[in-house]
């Protein structure tokens, strides 16, 4: 049996220049977005094609790129044999439009279509993905990046958007393993891949020269895979987290860590010289391999640019921590976590009868996941803080739609604005943010076979 290891995906990605291409791009009309099985050569060429869910015959998802303030409308059609939604990450929408199926809306069924209408206010990075047994559906590919672009661009030469992802695949038939509610990845780290890609290619190499400054989308798509990674040849500054920027460039000095969900922007300047070739460097728990490769050309600039500028910021009302009310999450559960009882359906019940339904994790005491009150009602416009408390072995990646928050920091002041704050094991983080957008707002972790498993919450805002 072919094994799919790592050491050979180098072997290969060296081998072969380029894949052939395959996608197939469907002669759709712009406003529709149909949900449909697509044929995908993910593995190198000698593997054969991967069957994937996607959007307009790609899979993943082709890029959705709009001007600030711009509306987004979009005729979801579902063409699949399961009932779907599409949640618009990180974009401050209304509540009927955040896709969550059983909160927001009904799944939309097959053969179905349900009507998304939007405003994009914030410029960023951002992407878009099934929200209806996402577990599995984000898994197949129903996913794509979200571009809000800003009135005042950036001075760079280009830019290239980056979607991260890891797939689990069985090398002998070249599909994904369809087992997406394995019980050891709901109660350990999640569905972790064995086969890593951006933009859906293991080997993606970008030309480039010396000098150049290109922008850095990034953007982590995977169910549970935290990347961390390093630049080389290049330069970097991170401009932008989540799609929110930041007041001032930060220097590229040390690892970025990316959690699921989670986006980072990055403006590199390469210094790599002509027939060199730059990296985006994964750092993999046993070696370290090129996640993206930029081989440097002839021909670049002789000189560098200045140190870039900070990006416009978004509309934000800054979190007043003095008045703000206080909430704590407490994370409990999971393989090696200790939780012994939590509550389901309002009854008590041993952590036996809870992995028997199907949950192995716990918010408060309480496994019951969407289905279960609300952490909390807010008013609108309240200020709000949360501890949250990762009292599990494994780490996670807490998403909160609808809002942006601050992550504090240790010294009580106001940290970058996220959508998703990624807790080691064994930590806390408070967040912080204004309620400014009514409605009932998801707040769960964005490793997938968690969130299906007990950790989801909602904050309801009225
Ligand atoms: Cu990226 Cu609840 O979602
Ligand atoms: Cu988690």
């Amino acid at each position: 049996m072919r094994s799919l290891n790592r050491r050979q995906f180098i072997a290969s990605a060296t081998a072969l220049a380029t894949l052939p291409s395959s996608r197939v791009f469907a002669d759709a009309d712009a406003d529709l977005l149909s949900a449909q099985e697509v044929s995908v050569q993910l593995l190198p060429a000698d593997y054969g094609p991967t069957t994937l869910w996607g959007f307009n015959g790609n899979a993943p998802g082709a890029e959705i790129r709009v001007p600030q303030g711009a509306r987004i409308k979009r005729t979801l059609r579902n063409a699949l044999t399961q009932p779907t939604s599409v949640h618009w990450h990180g974009i401050r929408v209304d509540n009927a439009m955040d896709g969550v199926s059983g909160l927001t809306q009904s799944a939309v069924q097959p053969g179905a279509e349900f009507d998304y209408d939007f405003v994009a206010p914030d410029a960023g990075t951002f992407w878009y993905h099934a929200h209806n047994m996402s577990t599995q559906q984000v898994a197949r590919g129903l996913y794509g990046p979200l571009i809000v672009e800003e009135a005042d661009k950036p001075d760079i030469d280009r830019e290239e958007v980056l979607v991260l992802d890891d797939w689990l695949v069985n090398p002998d038939t070249a599909q994904l393993d369809n087992d997406f509610e394995a019980a050891h990845a709901l109660s350990h780290a999640g569905r972790i891949g064995n086969f890593i890609t951006t933009n859906a290619a293991y080997n993606l190499s970008l030309k480039t020269r010396k000098n150049e400054r290109m922008r850095l989308r990034l953007i982590n798509a995977s169910n549970a895979r935290i990347f961390p990674l390093q630049l080389q040849g290049l330069d970097g500054w991170i401009v932008a987290l989540d799609g929110m920027p930041l007041a001032v460039p930060q220097k590229v000095t040390e690892a970025i860590v990316l959690g699921p969900a989670q986006r980072v922007d990055l403006i590199v300047d390469v210094t790599a010289d002509a027939g060199e070739t730059a990296h985006l460097v994964h750092l993999g728990q046993q070696e370290a391999f090129s996640q993206v490769a930029f081989p440097v050309g002839s021909g670049g600039a002789t000189t560098r640019r200045a140190d870039p500028a900070a990006l416009p910021p978004n509309r934000a009302t800054p979190v007043d921590l003095g008045q703000a009310t206080a909430l704590t999450l407490n994370m409990e559960g999971g393989a090696m976590g200790g939780l012994r009882t939590a509550s389901l359906g309002g009854e008590e019940k041993t952590m036996r009868e809870i992995v028997d339904a199907g949950r192995f994790w716990a918010f408060n005491g309480a496994a019951d996941g969407m289905d279960g009150p609300p952490l909390a009602r807010v008013g609108l416009g309240e200020h709000v803080r949360v501890a949250i408390r990762n009292d599990t072995a494994f780490p996670h990646a807490m998403h909160l739609h609808g809002m942006h928050f601050h992550e504090i920091a240790e010294d009580g002041s106001l940290g970058p604005l996220r959508d998703t704050t990624l807790l080691e094991r064994n930590t806390s983080r408070e967040i912080g943010f204004v309620a400014d957008n009514p409605g009932e707002w998801l707040l769960h972790c964005h490793m997938l076979s968690h969130a299906a498993s007990g950790m989801m919450t909602r904050i309801v805002v009225a």
